[in-house]
């Protein structure tokens, strides 16, 4: 199938500059990125594109990596700068998109949509039930945010208009842990980084209360899998709504048939306007560096200008 992308690049980047879409509405292999960049001075990269070491390696004229998202844990900044290639990516522009996903499926953890939207498909609806499916309602109850940078505000304000109390932290651990104690809902807004892996494993989710929800929209390296199986199996929360895992795209086997969870594919930035201006905000990152222009948006601590 052939990717149509939202915006068109040659129009952003201006003449005698040279643009070379990969035209597939999945991401290239590492061989073919190897191979159809080899030559490149610039690459447009996504969260799928791995980019280490021995890919840069192949790309000797390589001058920028300009990532169309707002996380870069796919991209090894320490080779890139060693290289001195510069390394960009494109905040804000995704923000009210991935906070409108983050309440989408906050939503349908509270409403219980995915299991009533089975129920119906699959003919397994009788009649209305004063006890079917009854889930909570949003109107002070506690939403917990670990991670309250952009995101993570947009987030709060979204959930403030619902009528829920926003507890939130960032850094600290004694902020962490009280999100944990006392939300309802529990929402993570951290880059995914070493010092954010497994950031919520078996303790942060022990000290959970037993109906409390957790949503992970960032990445799905900051939640230990395997312990988040364990403490949905043993009834120790109440449920889980992610958007991102740890081993993209394989999901763990033990989350698949699970009632009690909402799993959706990486869509957190999925709108037409999101990826518009993804898409733009990178190629004209690109398009400065190629002409020797400071970045715009360069990645933080990565050293690019
Ligand atoms: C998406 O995951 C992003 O980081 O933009």
């Amino acid at each position: 199938m052939t990717r149509r992308w939202p915006v068109d690049p040659d129009a952003i980047v201006g003449a005698g500059i040279v643009v070379d879409v990969f035209a597939s509405d999945r991401p290239p292999t590492r061989d073919e990125l190897a191979a159809r960049a080899s030559l490149c001075d610039a690459i447009v990269s996504s969260v799928a594109d791995r980019i280490d070491r021995a890919l840069l390696d192949a790309l000797p004229n390589l001058r920028i990596v300009a990532q169309a998202a707002v996380g870069y844990d796919n991209i090894d900044l320490a080779a890139c700068r060693e290289r001195t290639i510069v390394t960009t990516h494109t905040p804000d522009v995704l923000t009210e998109s991935t906070a409108d996903l983050t309440m989408a499926i906050l939503l349908a953890l509270a409403r219980r949509v995915r299991e009533g939207e089975t129920m119906v498909r699959h003919g397994e609806w009788k009649g209305w039930s004063p006890t079917m499916l009854l889930g909570i309602e949003l109107a002070e109850k506690t939403l917990g945010i670990i991670g309250y940078g952009r995101i993570g505000k947009a987030v709060a304000t979204r959930a403030r208009a619902f009528g829920m109390n926003v507890l939130t932290a960032s850094r600290d651990r004694n902020a962490i842990e009280r999100v944990l104690a006392e939300s309802d809902v529990i929402s993570i807004h951290v880059p995914g980084n070493d010092s954010t892996r497994h950031l919520i494993g078996a303790p942060e989710l022990a000290r959970m209360r037993k109906d409390a929800v957790i949503i992970n929209t960032s990445r799905g390296t900051v939640i230990d899998e395997d312990a988040l199986v364990r403490a949905l199996v043993n009834k120790e929360i109440g449920g889980a709504g992610l958007d991102v895992y740890e081993h993209e795209p394989r999901v763990h086997p033990g989350l698949i048939d699970r009632a009690d969870v909402v799993l959706l594919p990486h869509l957190g930035s999925a709108t037409r306007e999101a990826r518009a201006r993804m898409a733009s905000t990178a190629l004209i990152d690109a398009a400065r560096i190629l002409r020797g222009q400071t970045a715009l948006h360069p990645i933080p601590d990565s050293g690019s200008r």
